[in-house]
């Protein structure tokens, strides 16, 4: 109401500024007026001599619309190649649209680089698997575009995390590197766009320890690095801590380790969220007794030997050493679930407490959590400082005689919930959503800063 007052106000003045200066203008306009006609003339002849032109082609075999489209591609393709600040990112108007019209090209590669690993039935339910979901989620979406001229940003379909050890069964990523570098230069030599921006707009998921340095051990990892070619990309990684770190050197979205959804509902069904809970503190995983320095370094920085140590024989602590699959009925009855860092900072425990509704007990100093928009992270879950590991119980207790009960309100929101997950297709709200609204985010950005 007030700007509709105040714009009427501007157009009144405007109005009495224009009829003083209207006798001044008198003159002017007589002799204008002389020339009028024929600047008229003029114009409308070159508007209908263009308009034939256009639409009576000189060329006599007369094309298929297609054609002109094409060469409107080929055109848009010439000025970004030529002026890539100019229409990287083109610009979005709609307002409503809180994607704002994102539109993300996938390449077709060959199944070696996604599909075929997809027959060992593990690939796509283990802790990386979000490069899977995120693919399949992305090829049914409607911010697919099947026309890379006017997609925002390509996304690359490569499962690096599929190569099960035969030893001891966990991924073994150390072809990581040889396999994305060998899809970068298909795409690369097969179409313009990786070269148009240098991988700028290239967006890959690196769902690893230490992100895109694909190692386990983090001085390995910091040796390694993020290999060259992908440090102008954009990584969708679980890896992230609020300090300088070589492996998150790189535009990233923290993105949630994957947790299948339909796991989650089946224990959900067995027992709600909102249920009994008669363990008060839950920790399942490795814990070193004595842990090895390997390479100069203890494993979980030696919290989760402190935890046992301290904890194992208190009867309100539930700590268990060995796995076991049904581990996620454990958590759906328990009050506090420790998240504390392994060799990475971020751990699948984390997701599971929150869709489990067990509130996670975050240890492990300086990480970065997904999606800190969307998810409050303050008010769903607590956090121990790694030196602070041997008063948990004494913290514990304080909350638990103070705001527990306010936490687990917060915590058991569905849309907490739903951020975390990877649903096979995009829900609003839903972790592919959270990417996608990020990506979404950066095309703002671009469009606002326009240099560089
Ligand atoms: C690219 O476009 C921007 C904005 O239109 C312009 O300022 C700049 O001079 C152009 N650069 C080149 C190399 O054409
Ligand atoms: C899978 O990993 C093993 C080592 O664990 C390696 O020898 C093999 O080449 C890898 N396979 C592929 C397809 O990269
Ligand atoms: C992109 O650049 C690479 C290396 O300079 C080159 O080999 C390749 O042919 C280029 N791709 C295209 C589509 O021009
Ligand atoms: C995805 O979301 C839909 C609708 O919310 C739901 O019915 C479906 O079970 C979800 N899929 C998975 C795999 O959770
Ligand atoms: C761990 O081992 C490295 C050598 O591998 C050594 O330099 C370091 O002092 C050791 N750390 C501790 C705390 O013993
Ligand atoms: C609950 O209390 C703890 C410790 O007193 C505090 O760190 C935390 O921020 C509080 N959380 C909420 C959601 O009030």
């Amino acid at each position: 109401m007030v700007e509709l007052r105040n714009s009427s106000n501007n157009r009144g003045f405007y109005v009495r500024m224009r009829l003083s200066h209207k006798q001044a203008r008198q003159q002017e306009k007589n002799t204008l007026f002389k020339y009028y006609k024929w600047v008229l003339w003029f114009f409308l002849t070159l508007y209908f001599f263009t308009s034939y032109l256009i639409s009576h082609k000189p060329n006599p075999i007369s094309k298929p619309h297609v054609v002109t489209s094409k060469s409107a591609m080929a055109f848009r393709a010439l000025v970004d190649s030529t002026n890539s600040t100019f229409s990287k990112y083109p610009r979005r108007d709609n307002n409503d649209d809180p994607l704002k019209g994102l539109k993300i090209y996938v390449y077709d590669l060959p199944s070696k680089y996604n599909s075929d690993w997809l027959s060992n039935e593990r690939c796509s339910n283990h802790l990386f698997a979000s490069e899977v979901a995120i693919h399949k989620a992305l090829l049914n979406s409607d911010v697919r575009s099947f026309d890379p001229y006017e997609a925002d940003f390509f996304f690359v379909p490569v499962y690096v995390s599929c190569n099960f050890s035969t030893v001891n069964g966990f991924p073994a990523i150390g072809h990581a590197r040889s396999l994305l570098a060998s899809a970068v230069e298909i795409i690369s030599s097969i179409h313009p766009f990786w070269n148009r921006s240098r991988g700028s707009d290239h967006v890959f998921v690196a769902s690893h320890d230490y992100g895109a340095c694909f190692h386990a051990m983090e001085d390995r990892a910091i040796a390694d690095g993020i290999p060259e070619f992908m440090k102008n990309s954009i990584i969708l990684q679980t890896f992230g801590v609020k300090y300088k770190h070589p492996c998150q050197d790189v535009e990233n979205v923290v993105i949630p380790p994957y947790i299948s959804p339909v796991s989650v509902q089946n224990t959900l069904e067995k027992a709600p969220a909102n249920g009994r809970r008669d363990i008060w503190v839950f920790f399942r995983g490795k814990m070193e007794v004595n842990p090895k320095n390997v390479s100069g370094r203890y494993y979980s920085k030696k919290v989760r030997t402190v935890i046992w140590r301290k904890y194992s024989s208190d009867r309100r602590f539930y700590l268990q050493r060995h796995r076991y699959a049904g581990y996620q009925s454990e958590i759906v009855r328990s009050v506090f679930c420790l998240c504390p860092l392994g060799w990475a900072p971020w751990s699948p425990r984390l997701v599971e407490s929150v869709v489990l509704g067990c509130v996670p007990v975050i240890i492990a100093d300086g990480i970065r959590l997904p999606f800190p928009t969307a998810v409050r992270w303050s008010q769903i879950s607590l956090t121990v400082a790694e030196k602070d590991v041997g008063k948990l119980s004494s913290i514990l207790e304080h909350v638990g005689a103070t705001n527990l009960t306010a936490i687990q309100r917060n915590l058991w929101d569905p849309a907490t919930r739903r951020a975390l997950l990877f649903n096979d297709t995009i829900q609003e709200g839903d972790a592919t959503w959270q990417i996608l609204h990020a990506l979404a985010k950066r095309l703002d950005r671009s469009v606002g800063v326009s240099s560089q």
